[in-house]
């Protein structure tokens, strides 16, 4: 959950680039993002996330069962960008934002945001409502480009916080041996015994989720996989560039076509006038 991450690390992304979501989403899935080019100051603008995933799987919940996929997504912004306060909202976004929670990654860092869990069968797209700075206002904030890591993820992580496996990934066998018992545990729990060649024995609890592909009496090399992958979900990341602009700077660029236009133009009926007079004193 966006929450682990918060409690786990102090920033969301690492020396790396990579997100820390990834720590405990082992697939990787696709995540996509779309962001203006550039961008005004002082100016509401939309990024919108994209969490693609095929809504008719389903994946196995921490009981065993079977259930639809949730969805979150980290953005963390450029300096001094912010979620945008809901007064400036168009009655579009208002729309696009209704029932969605943000959050703030931590008291000093307003610039990354989080969303989720939420439903993921109504929001494979998040819209993050994002209010750009104004260096007119603040000193510290510059016009230029500036880069935005996007995270998403759907589906249940693999780890859990305390560094123990969930029941949404694959189960190894410990030791090398063989299979000698599957027997039921507690919750709907299988207990896999593996019996090394010097008569040593090891179980592994394989919570209810994973199918066990393991059979008595199967020849087993320690860390093989033990279980199906029953895993449908994933985590992507993706980065994002977006120009802090100067309205100036097109103000200025406008009059400069303006005036290039003009100048042609003049110079066209110059040429003109020319023909004229050479056609007047016969020249032509
Ligand atoms: C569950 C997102 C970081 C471990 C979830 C779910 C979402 C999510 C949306 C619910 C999935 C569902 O119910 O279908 C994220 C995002 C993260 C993040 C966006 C980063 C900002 C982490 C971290 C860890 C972690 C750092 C491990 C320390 C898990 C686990 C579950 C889970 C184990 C399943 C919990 C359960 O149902 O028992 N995460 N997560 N996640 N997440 Fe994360």
């Amino acid at each position: 959950y966006p929450f682990w991450a918060q409690q786990n690390y102090a920033s969301p992304r690492e020396a790396t680039g990579k997100i820390v979501c990834a720590n405990c989403h082992l697939a990787k899935k696709a995540t996509r993002v779309e962001v203006p080019q550039a961008i005004f100051p002082d100016t509401v603008f939309k990024a919108v996330v994209e969490i693609p995933y095929d809504a008719s799987v389903q994946q196995v919940a921490g009981d065993g069962s079977r259930t639809g996929l949730n969805v979150g997504a980290v953005v963390m912004l450029p300096d001094g960008f912010t979620l945008a306060p809901q007064d400036r909202l168009s009655e579009e976004l208002k729309e696009e934002t209704a029932g969605i929670y943000y959050t703030q990654y931590s008291d000093d860092q307003p610039n990354i945001l989080l969303v989720g869990p939420i439903s993921g069968d109504e929001h494979q797209e998040i819209v993050f409502p994002i209010l750009s700075p104004d260096p007119a206002t603040d000193s510290s904030i510059h016009f230029g480009k500036y880069q935005l890591h996007v995270g998403g993820n759907r589906g249940r992580g693999q780890v859990y916080p305390t560094g123990e496996k969930s029941n949404n990934g694959v189960f190894n066998a410990p030791v090398t041996g063989t299979v000698s018992a599957i027997t039921a545990g507690d919750n709907g729990a299988s207990l896999v015994e593996i019996t090394a060649a010097d008569g040593t024995t090891a179980t592994e609890t394989v919570p209810a989720g994973p199918t066990i592909l393991a059979a008595v009496g199967d020849a087993v090399v320690a860390g093989s996989p033990i279980t199906n992958d029953p895993n449908v979900g994933g985590f992507g990341q993706i980065d994002a560039e977006v120009v802090l602009q100067n309205p100036v700077r097109i103000y200025g660029l406008l009059a400069f076509f303006a005036a290039i236009a003009l100048a042609q133009i003049l110079l066209v009926l110059k040429k003109r006038q020319v023909e004229k007079v050479q056609a007047a004193e016969g020249l032509i």
